[in-house]
């Protein structure tokens, strides 16, 4: 059986933009694959983070990999801080990656623009991420489309780590969904809809009330023409408005098109609205369900020792392809 992996940042929290670019498909690729789910956490601390905070939204998110299907007795759900074996590979990761490579990343770029103190872990949060990767002999790594340059570092520094010490890693192929890989923000549909934008009307979150749900997508973004229909180009609100809707209703964006002929944005909204709202519901049912129960940690504990087993044979096979420590006697 091929193994996936893939992770998300505990860093805010969820928006349909995660949901529909990577957790949905977690949920459906966990039955044909051997599958890792990493809470990243050690990531999320490449910008300022509360501490306490920060605990609350591991758990948090923790609960909704769960709540949206997450399967435990079928994928291997972790915390990264607790498989060491990822700082320990980041670390000699870092070492086989240039600084140019590095400072080439979009996302590198967006957050460190503007700032005067940048900490180094913002430019090296790649090789963390490469380590996370490889140290599962990933296959396959289903993410959105932001996240289609660090799977290019990824295949790059492996197969120059394969040719310079010994031919260890697996290179990892990325799938990306075919709609709704780039979700865009409600208030400017040009933008990615993103966890930690400042404006919250700008995302909706898989724990939005029902109300906020309402509030958000009746003022979302659009254009003044008042015919639904799909043009990424002209009407990218819009655009992104039928995606989501069409995602969360199994109906073809030009059903779609087709049922909205002749009506207004106001009644595509709102129907829009009822369906997430109707969608969401169970999940933050079962999330709330579990946020506080004993059976989460029991889950985390069980994906962390089986993560810590596979991933810390690969940090050996790591040191000992690069020389490190001492070659351990029989
Ligand atoms: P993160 O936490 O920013 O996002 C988690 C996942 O959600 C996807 N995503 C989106 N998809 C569609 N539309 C959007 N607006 C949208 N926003 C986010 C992301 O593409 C991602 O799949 N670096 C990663 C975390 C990571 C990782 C890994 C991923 C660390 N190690 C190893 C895969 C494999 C990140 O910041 O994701």
């Amino acid at each position: 059986m091929e193994t996936i992996f893939s992770g998300i940042q505990p860093s805010g929290t969820i928006t349909l933009g995660n949901y529909i670019g990577a957790m949905k498909q977690f949920v459906e690729l966990q039955n044909e694959y051997n599958c890792y789910f990493c809470i990243v956490d050690e990531h999320a601390i490449t910008v300022p983070q509360d501490p306490i905070q920060l605990r609350k939204n591991i758990r948090s998110l923790a609960a909704l990999y769960l709540a949206v299907g997450i399967d435990p007795e079928k994928a291997t759900l972790f915390i990264q801080s607790e498989v060491p074996a990822h700082a320990q590979a980041g670390w000699m990761l870092q070492c086989v990656t240039y600084i140019g490579e590095l400072e080439r990343m979009t996302q590198f770029k967006d957050k460190s623009q503007g700032k005067d103190a940048v900490v180094a872990g913002l430019l090296t949060y790649p090789p963390l991420m490469v380590g996370d990767i490889l140290l599962y002999q990933t296959n396959l790594v289903p993410v959105g489309e932001d996240q289609k340059q660090h799977l290019e570092l990824t295949r790059d520094i492996a197969e120059r780590f394969n040719k310079k010490y010994n031919d260890i890693f697996t290179i990892p192929e990325v799938r990306i969904p075919k709609e709704g890989a780039r979700v865009m923000s409600l208030q400017d549909p040009l933008k990615k809809m993103s966890k930690s934008d400042p404006n919250q009307k700008a995302f909706i979150s898989l724990l939005d009330e029902p109300k906020q749900i309402e509030k958000k997508i009746k003022s979302a973004v659009t254009d003044s023409e008042g015919i639904v229909k799909f043009d990424r180009e002209k009407k990218p609100g819009i655009s992104n408005l039928l995606t989501i809707y069409s995602i969360f209703s199994n109906k073809s964006i030009p059903e779609l098109e087709n049922e909205y002929e002749g009506k207004g944005y106001g009644d595509f909204k709102g129907d829009l609205a009822k369906v997430l709202i109707e969608a969401l519901e169970p999940i933050q049912k079962k999330y709330y369900q579990l946020l506080d129960s004993p059976q989460l940690d029991e889950i985390l504990d069980r994906g962390a020792e089986k993560a810590n087993t596979v991933a810390s044979k690969m940090v050996k096979k790591m040191e000992n392809a690069m020389g490190l420590g001492r070659k351990k006697r029989r």
